[in-house]
Order: C-alpha cells, then sequence, then structure tokens
C-alpha cells in the first residue's frame, strides 16, 4: 500500500488520532473539505506505510451530509494485516470523528457503495441492496442521493457494526 509521504497524498493533512498494539500502529485522521469532503481514517508503521484506510466522501454544502449528494465509502487492510479487527477499528475512529465534527448528524445518513467487490465484507457488516440502483439509467434520476450505486448503510448502523 501507500506511504504518507507519498506524493498524491500531498494535500492531506494528518491529525494522529490514536495508536494500537504498543504503539507499533499509528492512527490518522485526515479530512479535505476542497470540492467534495474527504474523510480518511489511515493506519501505519512506525515508517509511516499504510497498512489500513478507510475513506468516506461526497457532496456537501456547510458540511458533508446536508447536500442531499451521495456519500460513498472504500476500505482496504493489507493482506498481511486482515483478519485482526482492524477494519473495525478504523470505523469505529471514522464514525467518532464524524460525531465530534457534527454532533447532530442523522445517524440515518445513508452511505453507499458503488459496486460490491468486497467478497462478502459488507453484507457481514449489514449493507443493503439499495432500491436506487438503478436510477442513473433514467437520467431524471441521476442526481438523486445514491443513484446508480449497488448496496447502503446508515451511519447507526456501522456504528454498531463496529462496536459489535
Ligand atoms: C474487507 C477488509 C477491509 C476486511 O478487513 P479485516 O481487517 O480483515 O476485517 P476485520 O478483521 O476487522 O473483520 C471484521 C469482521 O468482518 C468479518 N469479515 C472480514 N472479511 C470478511 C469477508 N470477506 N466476508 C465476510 N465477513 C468478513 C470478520 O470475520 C469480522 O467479523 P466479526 O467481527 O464477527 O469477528 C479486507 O479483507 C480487505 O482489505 N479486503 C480487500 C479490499 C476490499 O475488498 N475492500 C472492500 C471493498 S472497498
Amino acid at each position: 500500500m501507500d506511504n504518507l509521504s507519498d506524493p498524491h497524498l500531498k494535500y492531506h493533512t494528518f491529525e494522529k488520532i490514536g495508536s494500537l498494539h504498543d504503539d507499533n500502529i499509528t492512527v490518522y485522521y485526515s479530512i479535505n473539505l476542497n470540492g467534495d469532503f474527504k474523510r480518511g481514517i489511515y493506519l501505519t508503521m512506525t515508517n509511516d506505510d499504510i497498512i489500513g484506510e478507510f475513506g468516506i466522501k461526497g457532496g456537501g454544502l456547510n458540511q458533508q451530509f446536508d447536500s442531499g449528494k451521495t456519500n460513498d465509502m472504500h476500505i482496504c487492510i493489507d493482506d498481511n494485516y486482515q483478519g485482526y479487527g482492524l477494519s473495525k477499528i478504523m470505523i469505529e475512529y471514522m464514525i467518532d470523528m464524524i460525531y465530534k465534527d457534527i454532533p447532530n448528524i442523522n445517524g440515518e445518513q445513508m452511505i453507499f457503495i458503488d459496486a460490491d467487490a468486497s467478497a462478502g465484507f459488507w453484507d457481514k457488516i449489514g449493507m443493503i441492496e439499495s432500491n436506487r440502483y438503478g436510477y442513473d439509467r433514467n437520467p431524471k434520476y441521476a442526481d438523486r442521493e445514491g443513484a446508480g450505486y449497488e448496496k447502503y448503510i446508515t451511519i447507526n448502523k456501522l456504528y454498531k457494526f463496529s462496536k459489535s
């Protein structure tokens, strides 16, 4: 995976928000407010190599979730670190940071995934088929939240999974 100092990450600011496993893994939070909102949780080793990444991005007006535009997410853990609960930890950190930033966020806010290539992970966390999947085939609905996205979950349910 990437390193925090890779050129394509140079516009990100990384805030250290925690550490795991006797400080061998550092937890960073990144938020980019230019254009689309992009939030990320990154897990790194001491040499700044990234071993885990969880991102949520979407359109917003004053904050990320107030415009009715689609917010989607992606998650990845380095092959060598899978199966140790790190994805759950990243999700919990992310939702904690969202609540810190937007205390009155609607817990029913939907987060989508474009197409499910997760080999069962998204189903496991409780994502369900979006009935908006077909919307983008009709241009009239193309701007609807979640149009063309395969599955969704609410912030509440995502948080509940992370603590399960
Ligand atoms: C999907 C992925 C992020 C899971 O990471 P992980 O660190 O291994 O997951 P965790 O150890 O935190 O597991 C959390 C829970 O999900 C379950 N889980 C993990 N992968 C699963 C899968 N493919 N199918 C079903 N359940 C899965 C675990 O058993 C665990 O369940 P539990 O809490 O009841 O014990 C990781 O396998 C990965 O990076 N895959 C490649 C990228 C990918 O497919 N990303 C998703 C699409 S963007």
